[in-house]
């Protein structure tokens, strides 16, 4: 079996290539130099600009990947202050992957959406079928795309699935993501003692622990596709406020220095995008549930950043 993976230097990509099967070829891409962090050792490497029709053309036709993992974006923050290069990147670059895919007959294509394909106000839970009308330019590129992946899909065949993945709490936040804060209070209290919220303490979008995230990609990769019930998926985990995962890092590390300097823009951002979602399609057609509450949480990536 061979994986390809656009965006494969990338936070989530990297750390998704351990859960991948040991004896599969796994071919990582990216218009970075090399990758981000360590990655398996049945994975290489090579440069794909996304952007660049040619360039994805020629990957694929050289390496005919039976799944094909689309992971390249730019993020949240990223794509707000550049949005002429969002929409080349997201856009175009998932229409690039799309095209290539059905030419170079791959079996699947797995995209990673984002809760912040929604937009407020939002019902509390987020049903399946809510309706999207993101605020941010990143989350109408998620939202964009998943309807673009149903048209190949429903109308081309091409086997495309993906999962609206709340904040991803990770040792190694993209710094283009507004959403990174909840990755960072947990690193910067380990490593500086200190650290500068600029959400609001009651800021309370839902999130999930890296493990709990590749436990999802993998299951929704590897789901099988008569039990799929739909393209898109919700997924969710936990949703605590700034103020409790506060509570959580002070009641290990008693010596962070932990403020709130609240900026309105990023805490409207981020308060724009759900806390409580309805995620019972993929429990029920995958079987996802998460492993790692708050508490697991914290307890866990506080004793991996030590
Ligand atoms: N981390 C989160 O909290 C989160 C939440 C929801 C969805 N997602 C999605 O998951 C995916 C992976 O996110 P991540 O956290 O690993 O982010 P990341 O920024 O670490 O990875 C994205 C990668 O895309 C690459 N990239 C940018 N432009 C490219 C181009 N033109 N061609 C090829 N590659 C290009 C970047 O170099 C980077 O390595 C993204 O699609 C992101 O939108 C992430």
């Amino acid at each position: 079996m061979k994986y390809l993976v656009t965006g494969g230097a990338g936070n989530i990509a990297c750390q998704f290539t351990h859960r991948l099967p040991s004896d599969a070829e796994v071919v990582l891409t990216d218009v970075a130099e090399a990758p981000f962090s360590v990655v398996s050792e049945n994975s290489t490497y090579c440069r794909l600009d996304v952007t660049n029709r040619d360039e994805v053309e020629s990957v694929l036709a050289r390496e005919r990947p039976a799944i094909l993992l689309h992971f390249a974006s730019l993020l949240s923050g990223q794509s707000e202050a550049d949005r002429e290069t969002a929409w080349q990147v997201n856009m175009q670059g998932a229409f690039h992957i799309f095209q290539a895919a059905l030419k170079y007959n791959v079996d699947r294509v797995v995209f990673l959406s984002s809760i912040a394909s929604f937009g407020s106000p939002l019902p509390d839970p987020v049903p399946e079928e809510c309706e999207q009308w993101p605020r941010g330019f990143y989350g109408f590129t998620k939202a964009s795309i998943e309807r673009m992946g149903y048209y190949y899909k429903e109308t081309l065949g091409l086997d495309f699935r993906s999962i609206r993945l709340p904040i991803v709490i990770s040792p190694y936040p993209s710094p283009g993501a507004a959403s990174s804060y909840a990755s960072n209070v947990f690193i910067s209290s380990v490593r500086e003692g200190r650290y500068v919220l600029k959400v609001r303490n009651s800021s309370n979008p839902a999130l999930i622990y890296i493990e709990d995230c590749l436990k999802a990609i993998d299951l929704l990769t590897h789901a099988d596709a008569a039990k799929m019930s739909r393209a898109s998926y919700n997924l969710f985990s936990c949703a605590p406020t700034a103020e409790a995962i506060v509570a959580e890092i002070k009641a290990r590390i008693p010596t962070a220095e932990i403020v709130f300097e609240t900026d309105e823009k990023i805490a409207d951002l981020i308060d724009s995008w759900p806390r409580q979602i309805d995620d019972q399609a993929a429990r029920r057609d995958w079987n996802w549930s998460p492993d790692f509450g708050l508490a697991e949480m914290a307890d866990d990536f506080l004793s991996v950043l030590k």
